[in-house]
């Protein structure tokens, strides 16, 4: 199998890095591209993969995995339009870039995985969903691949939005609320940088232990009837809600307007190729 990756910024090359080194393919069945070129050179000097143009990338593959922000993959399926053949797999790892919008700009069968930083040590979960043409032997590969690096999870596109702000966006939110937890601690007198190791290390263990026992459970086990923690626990109980409440809403506004944009580009090139055929007649 030959694996395309379009993008090598932050996810692109952590794929390309994670399905390398858990054996999913070796350098030489990987091909990647990207508009920028020191970014692509940097990957290729460390992984030793192959690199070409967007095109280069998709004739040379099976599975071509877009690894691109939502605004820019409209013009990417157009420059691809030829050679993205029904016999192709192309995966998207943009939550606003719509499975319909893939399928109906391309002859290919298509997928959206959305992957996690946290892949890095082939943990978190991958959000997955398929298009209507995907095959089942896609869907294995597609399940095996993300599965060798992260949990995959099968879900309905419309539920993305929410689900990628706990599996994708989650571990940036996780990382700011434990530095706020720190700022706190450095306001009452603890060296900052040894607050961010306490609560680092904290959190290491916390989720050493998560993975055998549920929230519940550990919270239960660390506040002690009429203790510290129990009142910890009241001030977070009070005040969180708002804030994740808060943060969905906001989050989902952001959705929105992305994929106004999204199809507005439709639109846009709809409104162009009508303005060409009126031209010709
Ligand atoms: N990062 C994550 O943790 C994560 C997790 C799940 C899903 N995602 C999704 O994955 C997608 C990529 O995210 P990212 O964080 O990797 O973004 P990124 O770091 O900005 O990478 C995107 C890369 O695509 C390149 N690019 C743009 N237009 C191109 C074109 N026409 N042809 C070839 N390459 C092109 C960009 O080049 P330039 O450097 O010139 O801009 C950049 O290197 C996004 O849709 C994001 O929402 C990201």
């Amino acid at each position: 199998m030959h694996v395309g990756i379009i993008g090598t910024g932050r996810l692109g090359s952590l794929l390309v890095r994670k399905l390398i080194e858990i054996g999913a393919v070796t350098a030489d069945e990987i091909t990647a591209s990207s508009r920028n070129p020191e970014k692509l050179r940097s990957l290729e000097d460390l992984t030793g993969i192959n690199v070409g143009d967007n095109k280069e990338v998709v004739i040379r593959s099976d599975v071509v995995i877009l690894c691109l922000r939502p605004l820019d993959i409209r013009g990417v399926l157009e420059e691809l339009k030829d050679v993205l053949t029904h016999e192709k797999l192309l995966i998207s790892t943009a939550v606003d870039f719509p499975l319909e919008d893939l399928s109906s700009s391309t002859s290919a069968k298509v997928a959206k995985v959305v992957p996690s930083i946290t892949s890095e040590h082939l943990r978190g979960v991958s959000l997955v969903a398929f298009g209507p043409m995907t095959t089942e032997m896609d869907m294995d590969m597609v399940m095996s691949i993300f599965g060798n690096i992260s949990s995959p999870a099968l879900a309905d596109e419309e539920d993305f939005e929410v689900l990628a702000d706990i599996t994708s966006c989650g571990p940036g939110y996780i990382a700011a609320i434990m530095k706020e937890f720190a700022r706190a601690a450095a306001n009452r007198g603890v060296p900052r940088e040894h607050a961010e190791w306490l609560i680092k290390e904290t959190l290491a263990g916390t989720s050493d232990i998560l993975s055998e026992e549920g929230l519940d459970e550990l919270i239960s086990s660390t506040a002690t009837n009429g203790g510290i923690t129990e009142e910890g626990l009241k001030v977070i109980r009070e005040m969180t809600p708002a804030v994740f409440d808060r943060l969905f809403d906001t989050t989902k506004a952001k959705h929105l307007r992305l994929r106004t944009m999204v199809k507005n580009q439709a639109l846009k090139k709809e409104d162009s190729s009508k303005k060409m055929a009126f031209r010709k007649q």
